[in-house]
């Protein structure tokens, strides 16, 4: 099995002559357990802090830890044998250059982690230059980013306005020229997404910001529809995985209770 690298992916948006490009797939992991399923077939698996919410069960991504992202991304390498993975720098570990190189550096040191991802535009770049500067690839995300909902007062579409597009295109530029690899752009408008996709030369990955992206990603648990508390309009599910699991719960405990489980042939 071939692993994917950055070199992979970019000929993905910058294919050889004669060649179409192709689109990235991405997706999150949590475990090892999912990323061994994912692995064979998609080219990104992001250990995102949205595992604060889908796997722990908090209300935004914000107290996630250094700790909590080294335990997961190492799980999820442990799955791993293609995939490009992307461990994603939790609120609060990049607030400055050093912070942000040592806390980087760790998920190097410690995990099989491609690359780090990090939140902002133009207001973070020095701290991409400086890590892209001590070898460490990163992936940017702009638009709307989950880490400021708390300081911005709700999880905002950004380029809805001329003012918010030209800001966005002008953090996609900065990112790009800090040196970072590839970028995602969440909750953009599409139109929007097309034009930064078409200016930038690294691949942009979109979540919720149309098919004009170089590549798609979706949280896990809302692409195998786990989730059913709330779909946002951006989401596809591609499996009633809750349903699913709910019936076969019940018949687990139906067969439980009936003593149709476990049967002879299940015992010793
Ligand atoms: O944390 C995450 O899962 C993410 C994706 C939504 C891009 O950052």
């Amino acid at each position: 099995m071939m692993k994917m690298t950055l070199g992979c992916l970019r000929r993905k948006k910058h294919p050889k002559d004669g060649v179409k490009p192709s689109k990235i797939s991405a997706i999150t992991a949590y475990d090892s357990l999912f990323a061994a399923l994912f692995d064979p077939y998609i080219d990104l698996i992001l250990v995102g802090d949205s595992l604060n919410m889908s796997f722990n069960g908090r209300l935004d991504t914000l107290s996630a830890s250094m700790q909590e992202m080294l335990y997961h991304t190492k799980a999820v390498c442990r799955g791993v044998q293609r995939a490009f993975v992307v461990a994603d720098m939790p609120y609060g570990s990049y607030t400055n250059e050093k912070q942000a190189l040592k806390n980087a550096l760790k998920f190097y040191q410690h995990t099989r982690a491609d690359a780090i991802k990090l939140e902002g535009g133009a207001e973070r770049a020095h701290i991409i230059k400086t890590l892209v500067g001590e070898g460490v690839a990163v992936v940017g995300h702009i638009g709307l980013l989950p880490q400021s909902v708390r300081g911005v007062g709700g999880y905002k579409i950004t380029g809805k306005t001329p003012e918010s597009a030209q800001q966005v295109l002008e953090d996609a530029l900065s990112v790009q020229e800090a040196g970072a690899s590839l970028v995602v752009l969440e909750g953009v408008v599409a139109h929007v997404a097309t034009e930064i996709t078409t200016q930038l030369d690294i691949p942009t990955i979109g979540i919720g910001s149309g098919a004009g992206c170089d590549g798609q990603i979706l949280v896990f648990s809302d692409m195998l529809g786990l989730f059913k508390a709330f779909k946002p309009k951006f989401v596809r599910s591609y499996l009633e995985g809750a349903t699913l699991v709910e019936e076969a719960v019940q018949r687990y405990i139906q067969d439980i209770q009936t003593g149709h489980f476990p049967s002879e042939q299940e015992s010793y």
